[in-house]
């Protein structure tokens, strides 16, 4: 059981379901100029209809209703609320507007993520988050949005996995904008980024009374492969902290979440990176680390480790056997859903929300019409075990299935399916699969 106030929630983000790429004055973002290139995409598709789900938000928030959620995180897409002519789009302001209507309507809290990844073309025209200018744009759209929403809407997440922005998107280019940075060029963007969540912050307070307010990094568990020992233990922490020589990918959780929390960078990323490091103000870092009510963290899986013969901590290998969903780094550890909570609230002191967290599976319509995901359900009753079971020594808060529907997956496309809702993507036909009944079930038996 969790506590009374735990908050049960479904995930999902404006690119991977909206679709209606030309209607009501929507811009051209960079995942719309991304998919152009059919070769960036695995099944060469593109997010044009993606779910259709701009146009089906009654029979969505219907699903959500079903569910019994709580709260229900979505994204707004900036470029449906500035253009160009750096005009406010009354129609794209307006829609969102319907959509927290609707969901307050029925007991459901909105959470909505001002950036998941879909920054306007023209915008990254001028050079995306490269260019400074890119914290008072950001402020600006932050400003209209939250104005317009802040008082149907309470919790705010600001930004979405910095570390998969930064990775994917300006470092390896497999993710929009599809750059290939140099260190030097990434860490201004590193820097950039985090100064935009801080300047978000500070407008999201201003404009919303009983504001909440955090961003989502994502890490993977480093998880000790014995629960007993506090040396493994505390050696798996340190390790989840450790900037490493993963440099760059997700397990860089404290040079954002140090930065953002406990106010500086890390000293190793001084050390690291001291010939190339942007420009570093005492006011920048101010700004960055404004106070934030929860650790927000998307979490899917992790590692086991223990010690090796000359007490090194090594990665184990995946034990044969063990379930694994439908993407590689996936593997199902769920006991990350444990440590994590766990290690971040030891440092960073908040109470902790699962922003993020699911399961891909092989997903079809079976003979019977329905759709059977075993493997999701088994997935998140291990996960929420975890939780439940950390919960007891750390507040956590809530939890966000990711995600509501299947839907495109960025650089996968339209060929790996995280829902709990099958999607047709020819039709747009939504089917529930077995996973919705239980989590439903979990909802209103967990409490
Ligand atoms: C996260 C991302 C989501 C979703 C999910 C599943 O990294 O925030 O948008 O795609 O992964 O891979």
């Amino acid at each position: 059981m969790f506590n009374k106030d735990f908050s049960f929630g479904v995930a999902t983000a404006a690119a991977q379901i909206e679709g209606a790429r030309y209607q009501d004055g929507k811009v051209k973002d960079i995942w719309n100029t991304f998919c152009e290139d059919s070769e960036h995409i695995f099944d060469g598709s593109n997010i044009d209809n993606a779910c259709d789900s701009y146009n089906r938000v009654d029979e969505d928030i219907e699903l959500i209703k079903d569910l019994g959620c709580d709260s229900y995180r979505f994204s707004i897409a900036w470029s449906r609320i500035i253009n160009e002519k750096n005009e406010v789009n009354e129609l794209g302001l307006k829609h969102y507007r319907e959509v927290c209507e609707k969901l307050v309507k029925i007991g459901v809290k909105p959470c909505i993520t001002l950036y998941h990844w879909d920054m306007p073309q023209f915008l990254m025209d001028k050079g995306g988050f490269q260019n400074k200018e890119c914290v008072n744009w950001f402020s600006n759209y932050t400003d209209i949005v939250t104005s317009y929403l802040g008082d149907l809407v309470k919790d705010w997440i600001t930004i979405n996995e910095p570390q998969v922005i930064v990775t994917l998107g300006y470092r390896l280019g497999v993710h929009a904008p599809g750059m290939k940075l140099d260190n030097k060029d990434i860490l201004e963007v590193v820097h950039n980024l985090l100064k935009c969540h801080g300047s978000a912050v500070k407008i999201i307070r201003k404009n919303v009374l009983n504001s909440t307010v955090g961003f989502s990094p994502c890490s993977r568990g480093v998880c000790p492969e014995r629960r007993d020992d506090i040396k493994l233990e505390e050696a798996c922490k340190d390790k989840y902290f450790d900037l490493g020589d993963d440099f760059w990918f997700v397990n860089l959780v404290s040079l954002y979440s140090d930065t953002v929390f406990l106010g500086d960078y890390p000293k190793k990323y001084y050390e690291m990176f001291k010939e190339i490091l942007p420009e570093i103000t005492k006011e920048d870092l101010e700004l960055i680390s404004q106070p934030l009510d929860y650790i927000y963290q998307n979490c899917y899986s992790g590692d086991y480790y223990d010690f090796d013969d000359n007490n090194e901590l090594i990665k184990l290998p995946l034990r044969l056997g063990l379930p694994m969903g439908d993407l590689d780094w996936l593997k199902v550890i769920p006991e990350s859903l444990y440590y994590v909570p766990k290690f971040l609230h030891e440092r960073y002191k908040l109470p902790v929300i699962i922003s993020e967290n699911g399961d891909c599976c092989h997903d079809s319509v079976s003979l019977d019409g329905k759709v059977h995901d075993p493997n999701r359900i088994d997935y998140m009753y291990r996960y929420l075990k975890e939780l439940e079971s950390v919960s007891k020594i750390v507040p956590v808060k809530g939890y966000y299935y990711w995600s509501l529907l299947d839907n495109f997956e960025w650089a996968e496309g339209y060929s790996k399916r995280f829902g709990l809702v099958f999607v047709d993507f020819y039709t747009y036909e939504r089917i529930k699969k077995d996973s919705f009944y239980e989590y439903k079930k979990i909802i209103k038996e967990y409490k």
